[in-house]
């Protein structure tokens, strides 16, 4: 059977952005003789309009069943003042937790058209290729016990940092995975000087280390000095894992290291299926943009990069990653740009689809 992809486009520029990568799965069939089993369906408030239920359980099921989900974004002004449990967002936690997704890939790579863009200094950037590995379904964010309580005369906020041995083990191994694909580097980032899970998850991290994955060279950071350092000099780096919280805030910290939202992709990836491949789930770390939604300004990179992974993590077809990775450098090398990675000084941007049609011509010289 053909590798199987779930398309779930969204709302807002989710399935603007999601043409431009059809384009190319049909370029892979026509041109490379790659055929991937495309199915689509609906999640977010398009799923809500039509099934009332972010996520409807057919397309939860459909989403097991295949190789991978490409997701586009969810949400809009539309559905902001529904009741939480059938917001938007809710179809995608649903995804994450039910897919069982633990280890998110967020890459911070900056293209060298773009360095200027940066909001550092060009040199500090330029050739930037990082990926930081973040915990997504346990940590401070789910930990019990949590609410907000009565205590005497005053009201607290408690929420709980747990981490499991076993869940530590897991993301680790997945993060040494994906160093021995990369340059065989990892450093883990915790707060082990003022927290108990800092400890165990430095110690967890460490032995998985020296049992399975002697040959990656591992160094430990307290993630308040790992901030510092990715801004100092991210190039010391190569994959940094770390837990749920933290990493929330330092991939975005990295991620503005390299320019625009419409240019980053990311991975979750679970556990092996029986084809030996992570369960995953491939999006744009963008949301649906509703300030510029159907104009057709969206930038189509991050989804397109996000596909790259998926080529990559999903199909084992590295090289045809790396092709469609080096197909965007060249027509950023060569000034086509979207409004998004236009600076003050303006120019004429192209269209989604125009950009989508660039990214195909440079795949067709490659
Ligand atoms: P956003 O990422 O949608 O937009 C932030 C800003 O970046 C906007 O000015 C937007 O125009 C711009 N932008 C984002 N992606 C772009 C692209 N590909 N090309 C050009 N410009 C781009 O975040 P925002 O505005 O906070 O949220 C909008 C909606 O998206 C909300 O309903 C939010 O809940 C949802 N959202 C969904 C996510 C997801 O599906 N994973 C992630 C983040 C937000
Ligand atoms: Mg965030």
């Amino acid at each position: 059977a053909n590798p199987s992809i779930l398309i779930l486009a969204g709302d807002g520029i989710g399935p603007e952005v999601m043409a431009e990568v059809k384009k190319i799965i049909g370029w892979y069939d026509a041109k490379r003789g790659i055929t991937f089993d495309v199915s689509e369906d609906l999640v977010g408030g398009c799923a809500y309009d039509k099934h009332g239920t972010p996520l409807h359980d057919d397309t939860m099921a459909k989403a097991q069943d295949v190789d991978c989900v490409l997701l586009g974004a969810v949400g809009g002004p539309k559905y902001d003042s529904l009741d939480f449990s059938v917001k938007p967002e809710r179809g995608l936690l649903r995804l994450r937790k039910e897919m069982d997704l633990y280890s998110n890939l967020r890459p911070a790579q900056c293209f060298d058209a773009l360095a200027d863009f940066s909001s550092l200094k060009k040199e500090v950037v330029a050739g930037l290729d990082i990926v930081i590995v973040r915990e997504l379904t346990s940590g401070v964010y789910f930990g019990e016990p949590r609410g907000i309580f009565t205590e005497g005369n005053e009201r607290v906020g408690i929420n709980t940092q747990r981490y499991t041995e076993s869940e530590i083990a897991r993301v680790a191994r997945s993060a040494f995975e994906l160093a021995r694909r990369r340059n065989n580097k990892v450093c883990s980032m915790e707060k082990a000087n003022v927290m108990e899970s800092g400890i165990l998850w430095r110690q967890v991290v460490q032995e998985i280390h020296d049992k399975e994955y002697p040959d990656v060279e591992l160094s430990h950071m307290y993630a308040d000095a790992g901030a510092m350092q990715l801004c100092r000099w991210p190039k010391q780096f190569d994959v940094i894992v770390t837990d749920n919280l933290f990493g929330d805030l330092l991939s975005d910290a990295a991620a503005m290291l390299t320019g625009s939202l419409g240019m980053l992709p990311s991975a979750s990836l679970g556990a092996p299926m029986a084809n030996g491949r992570p369960k995953a789930l491939y999006e744009p770390v963008h949301g649906s943009a509703p300030d510029i939604a159907g104009q057709g300004k969206a930038n189509p990179i991050a989804c397109i990069l996000s596909f790259a992974m998926a080529l990559r993590y999903s199909f084992d077809l590295g090289e045809e990653a790396t092709r469609l990775e080096q197909a965007v450098e060249k027509v950023l090398a060569d000034g086509v740009r979207t409004a998004d990675l236009m600076g003050p000084e303006g120019g004429v941007p192209v269209s989604t689809s125009a950009m989508g049609d660039a990214i195909i011509a440079a795949l067709d010289a490659s």
